[in-house]
């Protein structure tokens, strides 16, 4: 079976090549756009053509769909590339998939909703607060318009995971400013939202099972939700970094306030709705991905 993964050199994608390429019987290739990886194919998921000509040719029977514009700050500012890239791109893949009788897995966020009612089941009302989620919901439409026969949309939280550069992430890049930042200067983090972070080597497990699923016929369809379960904000997530990279957290100041830039949903805790996944603690997940890295 050949499964394309989008998105295969970002910090979602490169954990959903490993974990896949493990599985015996199938044949896994990548997608990138400005970063190389080995068996990746440089595809730009904004240009119509190129992404219907990389199909038509390498036909995957499951496309798993990483690739996005995640920053709400850069999507907020850059209108026209998410909705090429976080739209346009779905509706393309999709409408393919359909015709094809390929299963498309797509990725998601919490970010649909407002952050106003958690916790969120897969048929909760969305309601997204920035670009970004407005941008990703309306990916999940043109999905779901398109007529797909397999696959689903899986929403994930806030994500971190296996990085050789801190700032890839909304959670490890605190450990970044921690480290960066001038001797005796106090730090202020957010306390204000609460987030669930999900760590990105059990999501992977996650679209293995997925992946898996489909090949045995047994696809999960529709919206399904995965994520973490342990309630932070940026400040109590930096207080568990501080402990491995050895800054004091005494610096460290909570600011009980939304902070500024793109609107942020103050809780939009995700019901998860795929079974069977362990959920890695989220400290002895982060202390694995910053030991684990160059940074410190
Ligand atoms: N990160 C989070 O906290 C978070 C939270 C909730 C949901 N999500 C969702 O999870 C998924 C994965 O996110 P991520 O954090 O892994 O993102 P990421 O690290 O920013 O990676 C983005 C990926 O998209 C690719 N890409 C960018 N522009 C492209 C283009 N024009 N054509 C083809 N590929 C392009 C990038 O390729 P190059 O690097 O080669 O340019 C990269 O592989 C996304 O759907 C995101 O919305 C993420």
């Amino acid at each position: 079976m050949k499964v394309w993964v989008t998105g295969a050199t970002g910090l979602l994608g490169r954990e959903v090549m490993k974990a896949l390429r493990t599985v015996p019987g199938l044949a896994v290739t990548g997608g990138c756009w400005s970063r190389r990886a080995p068996e990746c194919e440089r595809v730009d998921l904004t240009d119509v053509s190129a992404t219907e000509a990389f199909l038509n040719r390498f036909r995957p029977d499951v496309i798993v769909h990483a690739a996005a514009e995640r920053r709400p700050d850069v999507g907020e500012n850059n209108p026209d590339l998410v909705q090429a890239l976080n739209v346009a791109a779905c509706r393309t893949l999709a409408r393919w998939s359909a015709e094809a009788g390929c299963a498309m897995i797509a990725i998601s966020t919490d970010y649909v909703f407002d952050g106003t009612k958690p916790p969120y089941a897969p048929d909760s009302e969305p309601h997204p607060i920035n670009r970004y989620g407005e941008s990703k919901l309306a990916g999940e439409r043109a999905i779901r318009d398109a007529g797909l026969e397999r696959g689903c949309v899986l929403r994930v939280p806030i994500l971190f995971g296996p990085t050789g550069d801190w700032a890839e992430s909304a959670v490890t890049i605190l450990a970044r400013k921690m480290l960066d930042a001038s001797a005796g200067v106090t730090l202020e983090m957010d306390n204000w939202a609460i987030r669930y972070p999900t760590y990105t080597t059990d999501v992977a497990a996650v679209l293995r099972t997925l992946v898996l699923r489909e090949r045995e016929g047994k696809g999960l369809r529709g919206i399904q939700h995965w994520s973490g379960d342990e309630p932070f904000t940026k400040y109590t997530m930096a207080r568990v970094m501080a402990s491995v990279i050895g800054f004091d957290p005494a610096r460290l100041q909570p600011v009980n306030a939304p902070s500024a830039g793109a609107p942020r949903p103050k809780d939009a805790h995700l019901i998860t709705t795929v079974e069977g996944i362990a959920k890695t603690p989220f400290a002895q997940a982060v202390e694995q991905v910053l030991r684990g890295t160059p940074n410190v």
